[in-house]
């Protein structure tokens, strides 16, 4: 028989040396942040750590020291760079160093959040409260915490394909109807065409509204698209607008795209990933009036809330249409009247998770520490600073920019002549890459009007005015070392 003497345990043999390598780490953790305006915006994995991370997996440990060591020596130097002040790319945040400390906490706590009587489900309980009310949704609206905006739109999606669906689709699925069309701008999120995919629906159900010059959803299309679909034989169920899309920061109508849906018996979705915080600023809100009216509404704590990764949000107006993709009747997870299992609003059933990490813990812990008025106060920084950028470009005789600023997004190019447009395009991809490399800033990069296009989206509480000096300086003087190797002709204002 096994007895005490042999067992094996995970916990450290000697707690006191375990305690001294923690203490270290977390230094090393908080130094990270602090000194993160000295660092490298972003340093690319030599070709010997690479190697390191080829290895085999370790059958016997190495024993703490030498795994923290590891940890050290290959993976904290080389973060995605969210952390730096002149992180701009695709629309990522920071985090804080509350947020860091709530996720050690909570990794502390090992909470399976969601669906026992703990405090996880009471934070989180806590936290949507809060944001139905910064959001202007009612009480009795249910919220849910997710990884992500991507998580949290297709939850959405869930719930107003399972409201619009044949009563019996759950059991059967959605074939044999009329397909299930909905309408979302030509600038929506790619997790919106995820969404289709992954709940049956197909591609095909994503029925793309041109947008204005201003990449805009064309509101004014959209009771025509619908009515024409329904004469068609397809069975619309919702319009999907974007506060904040990716590639340029623009806002949709939300009111006049709010009140077609409504007309037309649609549900009506808005994906805020970042955009959606503009309504913590009074100087912000104006954009996004009309979102408070919305069936769902999903949103990221992880961008413009500056929770360290990973932490979104979906609300959905009407709980019984937020749990009716997701109910099963599993006797092992049935709530019970008193004890563990005591949760009477079990988090599996609002979301495709069961198990689920305590995410909610930092933004509980953050808002707390910050407050919800400082939050609308770096937003309008970020906003500042956005038109700030523009002014700069605008100025500049080499750069050029392609979209109106309507948030936080600058999208430009560096102006050149005397090259092909796909040498233009290749120029200024180099030009991107170089600035990455060197470390020097983290603009990222789309496809506007079909070019190659840089944007820089200001979600970032470290960025001070001269950071934006540093990039503008950076796109001229690496811009000049291009050309000269591209051989192209200059790049004045034609
Ligand atoms: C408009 C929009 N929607 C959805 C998403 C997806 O969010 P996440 O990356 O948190 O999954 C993003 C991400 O940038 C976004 O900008």
């Amino acid at each position: 028989m096994i007895r005490n003497d042999d067992l094996e345990t995970l916990d450290p043999a000697d707690w006191d040396e375990f305690r001294q390598l923690a203490h270290e780490m977390l230094d090393e953790a908080l130094d990270m942040q602090h000194d993160i305006r000295d660092a490298p915006a972003w340093r690319p994995i030599p070709e010997s750590t690479g190697a390191r991370f080829r290895e085999g997996r370790p059958l016997d440990g190495i024993g703490t020291q030498a795994a923290f060591a590891d940890l050290r020596e290959l993976v904290l130097p080389h973060p995605t760079g969210t952390l730096h002040s002149r992180f701009w790319g695709w629309a990522g945040g920071q985090g804080s160093p509350t947020g860091m400390v709530a996720d050690m906490m909570a990794a502390a706590m090992n909470s399976a959040a969601g669906n026992f009587d703990d405090a996880a489900s009471r934070v989180e309980a806590q936290v949507t409260q809060w944001m139905k009310e910064a959001m202007g949704f009612p009480e009795a609206a249910s919220g849910f915490i997710t990884s992500g905006g991507s998580v949290a739109n297709l939850i959405a999606l869930a719930a107003a394909r399972d409201a619009h669906a044949p009563e019996d689709s759950g059991r059967r699925g959605l074939s044999g109807g009329p397909p299930m069309v909905f309408y979302a701008s030509s600038e929506t999120h790619s997790s919106m065409h995820k969404a289709a995919k992954m709940l049956g629906l197909g591609l095909d159900a994503v029925r793309t509204v041109p947008v204005n010059d201003a990449f805009r959803m064309r509101v004014d299309l959209l009771a025509p698209m619908i009515e024409q679909d329904r004469a068609r034989g397809l069975h619309p169920f919702a319009v999907v607008a974007t506060v904040g899309t990716i590639n340029t920061g623009s806002v949709d109508d939300l009111e006049v795209a709010g009140e077609v849906a409504r007309d037309a018996g649609l549900w009506f979705h808005v994906d805020g990933a970042f955009g959606a915080i503009a309504a913590l600023s009074p100087h912000t809100a104006h954009l996004v009036a009309g979102m408070s009216e919305a069936d769902s509404l999903a949103f990221d704590f992880h961008k413009w809330m500056f929770v360290n990764y990973e932490a979104g949000c979906v609300l959905i107006r009407r709980h019984e249409d937020h749990t009716r993709p997701f109910t099963t009747s599993a006797s092992y997870l049935a709530p019970l009247p008193r004890g563990t299992a005591a949760q009477p609003d079990p988090g599996n059933l609002r979301g495709p998770q069961l198990s689920k990490g305590f995410k909610a813990l930092k933004v509980w812990l953050a808002l707390k520490d910050h407050g919800f008025d400082r939050h609308g106060r770096i937003v309008w920084q970020n906003v500042q600073q956005a038109r700030r950028l523009a002014e700069m470009i605008d100025a500049s005789d080499t750069l050029e920019r392609v979209a109106p600023v309507a948030l936080n997004v600058v999208a430009f190019r560096h102006r050149v002549s005397g090259l092909s447009d796909a040498d233009a395009d290749e120029f200024n991809r180099e030009l991107l890459m170089r600035i990455q490399e060197r470390g020097i800033a983290i603009p990222s990069h789309t496809i506007v009007h079909d070019r190659f296009t840089l944007r820089a989206c200001i979600i970032n509480h470290r960025t001070r005015m001269e950071d934006l000096d540093i990039l503008v300086d950076a796109l001229e003087s690496i811009g000049r070392e291009v050309l000269s190797e591209m051989g192209g002709v200059g790049a004045e204002r034609g």
